[in-house]
């Protein structure tokens, strides 16, 4: 797929993005000028209602037509980007080699945003989740290597698109290979084979992997993460990402980042119900997010140094698994009592924080983590929840997912919800026993693992990274994370202009 912009020589196939505004009367007038439509008909006919779709035909130009896609209320960055998102799915099979994506009519002062997201909704359109289908299907035009999308825009400042353009295909890009990622199968994605897979987007993106194999996780004290991959014969491995140099010349910002990397989630001893547990294969969100921020920023060339850490297991059940009541260690050297083995995403990343802050000193550190269910019965999933002691780290996060559709929600962090993580035989204990406000008690045991950081924040995405939508008939993977974190990235470094 090629994407290019353009002011005129647009193809004959055309998308048009169209918002019930104010405005709107009017332009279906002009559009039904342009292709002999009467023009009240369609004014009663297309609504521009969000995920309306209604194609036109231009009388007596044979392969002509014009897609209107209704986007709602509202016009935003993520209103453009799900709209095309949208269209390009449904309609892909259908489409030629070449399509146009008319933004002419939009204000100019957005315009960087829109062709961004434009891009990056109509590439993500092409996703196939089929991945493991033997079947084969017919090639389409649209999607084949050949083929275009023309993002058309006005003349005016028409080269300042292209970094936007790019960046679109950046995220998108790195979104259609983390899909991939996070939709495997539990037994295509051990810990070690996501090692392969971080070690190769490495390779591929400009940035520094290395993993620590079980034999190393021993010999370096991570014994909570060898303890929660102990009931697994797919080992347990530490992803270490490394992104922008050490020796700082200016101020550049230091960011560390800590995703959550269980493969498969069964709950261990304390085993989950069946119904819902094949969906426990993303129970690796927390580590896409960190792999494909990774992915953007070396891509972009951000001005910033990243470190990112990933434990990855397979939280498994079988005679040599941790059981309810086992103490074990940890890397931090506090000991911690199992009161339940479904609890895992806490343990490893209680050594995984504690590793990136034996590595480093970063100005900010975030770990992102399918954590809890609980998450998802106090907010549901339209926001992450975000759990940090810094109004200033809170307010810069919240405001970066609201810009980016990728939104947040702030939880509370007060002292007393930690209270009830007291053990009697070990220094704390991994669940309170009590079935309310896990995922706060939960943001309170990974405290003990921060080192009083003045500018951590944990993201709890469990009802985020794999979710309902209109591209697939069951959760999947949305790639949640990622964008969230770039932007959040640059707005705290002061990055402004989009790198090209
Ligand atoms: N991976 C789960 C959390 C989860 C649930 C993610 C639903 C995505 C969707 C986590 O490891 C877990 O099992 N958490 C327990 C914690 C409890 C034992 C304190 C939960 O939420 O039930
Ligand atoms: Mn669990
Ligand atoms: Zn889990």
């Amino acid at each position: 797929m090629i994407v290019k912009i353009l002011d005129k020589k647009v193809p004959d196939t055309m998308v048009v993005p169209l918002a019930q505004d104010a405005q709107l009367a009017d332009r279906l007038v002009e559009i039904a000028a342009r292709t002999g439509a009467d023009a009240a008909t369609l004014q009663n006919d297309f609504r521009a209602e969000a995920k309306e779709i209604f194609v036109l035909y231009a009388t007596g130009s044979p392969g002509r037509r014009l897609y209107l896609c209704g986007m709602g209320k509202k016009t935003g960055f993520q209103e453009i980007f799900s709209t095309l998102r949208l269209f390009c799915h449904r309609y892909k099979s259908k489409l030629p080699q070449k399509v146009g994506f008319d933004l002419r009519h939009f204000p100019q002062e957005s315009l960087a945003r829109y062709t961004e997201a434009a891009t990056s909704g109509a590439l993500l359109g092409l996703y196939d989740i089929g991945k493991y289908r033997t079947e084969t299907k017919p090639e389409a035009e649209f999607g084949g290597p050949k083929s275009e999308i023309n993002i058309v825009l006005p003349t005016k400042g028409l080269k300042e698109m292209e970094a936007p353009a790019r960046r679109g295909q950046i995220f998108a890009r790195t979104y259609l290979s983390l899909f991939d990622l996070l939709n495997a199968p539990g037994n295509y994605k051990t810990p070690e084979q996501m090692a392969s897979w971080a070690v190769k987007a490495g390779k591929e993106c400009g940035f520094y992997v290395h993993v620590l194999n079980k034999t190393a996780l021993t010999e370096q004290g991570l014994k909570a993460l060898a303890a929660v991959g102990q009931g697994s014969p797919n080992l347990p491995v530490l992803i270490v990402l490394e992104y922008g140099t050490k020796t700082r010349k200016t101020k550049t910002p230091v960011f560390g980042l800590v995703g959550k990397g269980v493969t498969f989630d069964t709950g261990g001893v304390s085993l989950k119900p069946s119904t819902n547990m094949h969906l426990m294969k993303s129970d690796m969100g927390g580590a896409a997010a960190v792999l494909g921020a990774f992915m953007v920023a070396a891509h972009l060339q951000l001005p910033v140094r990243m470190i990112g850490v990933i434990p990855a297991a397979e939280n498994m059940i079988d005679g040599l698994a941790i059981k309810p009541g086992d103490v074990i260690g940890s890397l931090s050297g506090k000991t911690i009592e199992v009161t339940d083995t479904d609890a895992e995403g806490r343990l490893i990343l209680a050594d995984g924080l504690a590793y990136l802050l034996k590595q480093e000193t970063p100005d900010v550190l975030i770990d992102l983590a399918t954590l809890t269910g609980s998450i998802i019965r106090a907010i549901g999933t339209q926001a992450g929840g975000l759990f940090t002691k810094s109004d200033q780290l809170a307010d810069m996060l919240s405001t970066a997912g609201m810009e980016c559709g990728e939104r947040l929600w702030r939880m509370p962090m007060w002292d007393e919800y930690g209270s009830d993580l007291k053990s009697d035989v070990a220094d704390l204990r991994n669940f309170t026993g009590k079935p309310m406000a896990e995922s706060i008690s939960a943001a309170k045991f990974l405290e003990h693992f921060t080192a009083e950081h003045p500018h951590w924040a944990h993201l709890d995405i469990a009802g985020m990274a794999f979710a309902d939508s209109d591209f697939a008939t069951s959760k999947s993977a949305t790639g949640y994370g990622v964008r969230l974190l770039i932007e959040f990235i640059e707005k705290w470094s002061n990055i402004t202009e989009t790198p090209s």
